[in-house]
């Protein structure tokens, strides 16, 4: 397993360990467990060490989320579309197995297998029937969005599209499995693409499947990402109305603002500029975050106003991204994308870029990974609790 150096604020920290971010800040407050440190507007972040060692604690605690994280049950993940796999790296950062994927492109399927040995990569959806996937507790993927982004020129297809339409390839394969959880990611292009009609459909389809669904949009630089990145995230739970909204929104208010007159941080950086600085260099001028990065955007070709320049003012020169830089503004760990033979030749920056700008932000993944954790291990939790109640009066000859 991958991890990655995330921190995570309150809430997101609450779900990756199992309990409400009202229990973990009474546990902190009441000094159950150590405090953690603060940043520089006073809010408490939460490293992985962290995160461990108050799940340790809350093992030990007898609140039925609690107990559901005892239970350390590894769920697994069937992931399709997988890309480099942004999604599968969320969700293995907090504890799922991913045991299945399905990807075309040979560039991916190449960083995929780099990453994760020996489970089964398919390649063509079209291809693939149900008994090449392993029974899953979730299913996860970002079907492609050419069809409906607003970043491609001229008409958008839609669902009606070539590869849009693969959505329904998902739901085939979907309405034979019908695993709990599903979690799908495209463009906000999606929402409005045929006049919000493609949305509507795709909402219909899991609904006729038995999903419950939700969705929201994200935005990669709230979630520790030097890159403005909007991504409409759908959940769907299996006969369980409420699944989709326990995992996409938090009922709890936030930690309250920045403190006044506190003492002087640290001198603010921009994000995009700091991960520039720790990938070593010059000191360059950037703004202070990355525009969206598409799969073509770090091409000479596209729209000149959403492409991300490095400029060197004092050298009169301006340079776009490389891929290693990329790596960095979608907050892949580093060298993710180096290929481990050099079989794609010549072509591996741009194969680079193109998968990079195609793929999931693994902070956003992760912090949806953390919420579907929290919700699958509260539901077995609970389901454990009825049968065992269950049992005693049987044996009570109830
Ligand atoms: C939006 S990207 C998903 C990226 C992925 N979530 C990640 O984090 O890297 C869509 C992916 O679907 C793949 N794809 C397109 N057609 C496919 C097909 N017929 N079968 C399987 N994968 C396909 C593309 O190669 C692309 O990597």
């Amino acid at each position: 397993m991958v991890t990655l150096n995330s921190t995570l604020n309150t809430q997101q920290a609450a779900a990756a360990i199992g309990v409400s971010a009202i229990t973990l800040k009474r546990w902190l407050l009441n000094g159950k467990v150590a405090d953690v440190s603060r940043d520089r507007n006073g809010w408490r972040v939460f490293n992985n060490q962290d995160v461990e060692r108050i799940r340790t604690y809350a093992e030990g605690d007898a609140t039925p989320s609690a107990r559901a994280s005892k239970s350390n049950k590894k769920f697994t993940v069937a992931s399709f579309f997988s890309g480099i796999g942004g999604f599968d790296l969320g969700f293995e950062e907090h504890g799922f197995q991913i045991h299945y994927q399905c990807e075309i492109n040979k560039f991916c399927q190449h960083i995929l297998k780099k990453h994760w040995k020996g489970i089964t990569l398919d390649t063509n959806i079209t291809e693939v029937t149900n008994d090449r996937i392993p029974n899953s507790d979730v299913w996860i993927g970002g079907f492609p969005c050419q069809d409906v982004s607003l970043a491609s020129m001229g008409t958008r297809k839609g669902l009606k599209g070539a590869r849009t339409g693969l959505f329904y390839e998902f739901t085939r394969l979907l309405g034979e499995a019908r695993p709990g959880v599903i979690v799908l990611e495209n463009v906000p292009g999606l929402l409005s693409s045929h006049q919000g009609k493609d949305f509507e459909i795709v909402i219909k389809t899991l609904a006729e499947l038995g999903y419950s669904v939700g969705w929201r949009t994200l935005n990669s630089q709230y979630f520790g990402v030097p890159q403005s990145r909007q991504r409409v995230y759908i959940v769907g739970c299996y006969r369980d109305r409420e699944g989709p909204a326990r995992i996409l929104f938090e009922p709890e208010r936030s930690e309250g603002h920045i403190k006044k007159n506190g003492p002087n941080g640290e001198k603010p950086v921009s994000p995009l500029k700091r991960v520039l600085r720790n990938l070593g260099g010059e000191s360059p001028v950037v703004q202070s975050i990355a525009y969206c990065l598409y799969a073509c955007s770090a091409r000479h070709t596209g729209t000149d106003w959403s492409r991300t320049y490095v400029s060197y003012p004092s050298k009169g020169a301006v340079r776009r991204l490389t891929a290693k830089e990329c790596e960095g503004i979608m907050a892949f760990p580093k060298d993710w994308t180096v290929p481990t033979s050099n079989e794609f030749g010549a072509d591996v920056e741009s194969l680079r870029y193109h998968a990079l700008g195609n793929a999931v932000t693994p902070p956003v993944a992760a912090w949806i990974g953390a919420r579907v954790r929290a919700y699958l291990a509260d539901k077995s939790a609970r389901a454990s609790v009825t049968s065992n109640t269950e049992s005693l009066s049987l044996a009570a000859g109830g």
